[in-house]
Parts: C-alpha cells; structure tokens; sequence
C-alpha cells in the first residue's frame, strides 16, 4: 500500500478501519503490561484512533506517526484539541498536552525521536502493510524500539485468498518467525470475529480470527 492509497481513502473518508470508541482489547489487554503511568507510549500508524485519548488518560505521554496530515487534523478537531504545529525534520509535529503526532512517513522517523518510549501500542498497522513490506515495518519497529520496550500487538488472520486486503491476514507462525528476533512474545488472546465483520461476511470468508499478543524488546541490533 503506497501513500496515495491512503491519502484517497482519508481524502474519500473511506475509513472504515476507523472505530468510534477506544478499542475493547486496548482496554481489556493494556493494564497486563504493568506499565508505569508515566511512560511513554509509541501508536504507529495511529490515524485519527480513539486509543491515543484513552493511553493519555492512563497518564502516558502518548507519541503516534500517521502519513495523512488530514487524519491528524480531523483526530485533534474531534478531540477538541487545539494543537501547536512546529516542523521536526521530515515531519510535522502536532502536539497538545500529553499527545503528539508525528505527522509524516513512519520509515522517516528516527529512533532519536522514539527512544523516550517504553511502551508501544499497534493495532491496525502491521496488518495495514502487504506481505513484502510487512518484514520492513517490523524490522524498522523494532530499530525504534529500546530493548525493554513492552507493547501490545493486535492482529487478524484469515484465508487471504479469499479477500483483498488490507487488513492483510498475519498469522502466529508469521509472527513467531518475523518478530521473534526482535522481541519476546506472548500470545494473550485469539478470537473469532467473523460474525462481528459485516465486510467478511459478505464476501464468505470462512474464518476470521482476532489476536493480541504482548510484545517484549529484546537487545538484538538491527543494522
Ligand atoms: C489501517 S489504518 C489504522 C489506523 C489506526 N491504527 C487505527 O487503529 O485506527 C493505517 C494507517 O496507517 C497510515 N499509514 C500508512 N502508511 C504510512 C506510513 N508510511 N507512515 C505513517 N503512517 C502510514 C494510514 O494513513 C492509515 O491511517
């Protein structure tokens, strides 16, 4: 998925990734990582989500990336947020309170600008990139990511032959063989979901399973 592709569909409001309420995994899944209030979290690919609001009211600073400067506009807007603007290298960085937004390429982002972060949160953006970019965004996570660093992961699986994606179907064993190098993991949760996607249900897909996993830093560089 190049960035026009997402530029149309935030320009087309085609977004129906978008959930109008904080995710019910983030909610259930987030106090099992036992992190400190005051650490800082990391929201990859954030769009405009409702998870960045409720990770500040934990008491996290929260710090997203998203391409679609419209996406950032519409989330501080909707949120009531009058954010400042400044230009932070090959990003703009909007900010209010507890919550910035990188507003740029993830893969422009330096692990300078990540390494406050002791806590991650991806929902909806590994899933976001096709099987062969999928490795590069892994790999570049974790270079932003210091060893330690504890996050949540949320994915979903399904037969990708029978659906375009995205959302693109990640299974465990993609997981276990992808980001293992990287990080300790733990599978926390695997539901099926199918009944609760209209989307997938209308084009027979047979199966659609939701997971969470609990994602650790370990200390293997990355060149
Ligand atoms: C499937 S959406 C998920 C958004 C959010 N995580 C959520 O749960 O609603 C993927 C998002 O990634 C953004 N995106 C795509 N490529 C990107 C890139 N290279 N850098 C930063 N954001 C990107 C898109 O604009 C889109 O908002």
């Amino acid at each position: 998925m190049d960035a026009a592709f997402w530029h149309s569909k935030w320009q087309s409001q085609q977004i129906g990734f978008h959930l109008d309420a904080v995710n019910p995994l983030l909610t259930e899944f987030w106090s099992s990582l036992q992190l400190s209030p005051d650490a800082e979290v990391f929201v990859p690919l954030c769009g405009k989500s409702l998870d960045m609001t409720f990770l500040a009211e934990q008491g996290h600073r929260v710090m997203g990336c998203e391409l679609s400067e419209l996406a950032v506009r519409q989330f501080f807007e909707e949120q009531g947020l009058d954010a400042s603007l400044e230009i932070a290298g090959m990003h703009q960085k909007f900010s209010f309170e507890e919550i910035t937004v990188y507003q740029g390429d993830f893969f422009a982002l330096q692990p300078e600008q990540t390494t406050p972060c002791d806590g991650f949160y991806d929902r909806a953006a590994l899933i976001a990139w096709p099987e062969e970019m999928r490795d590069s965004y892994a790999r570049k996570l974790a270079q932003l990511l210091k060893p330690g660093a504890i996050g949540l992961l949320v994915t979903l699986d399904y037969p990708q032959e029978t659906l375009q994606g995205p959302p693109f179907a990640v299974s465990e064993g993609w997981i276990d063989q992808h980001l293992a190098p990287y990080f300790d993991i733990e599978q926390l949760c695997c539901r099926d979901v199918l009944a609760d996607n209209p989307r997938f249900v209308k084009k027979q897909v047979p199966w659609l399973n939701e997971a969470v996993y609990r994602l650790v830093r370990n200390t293997q560089d990355i060149d």
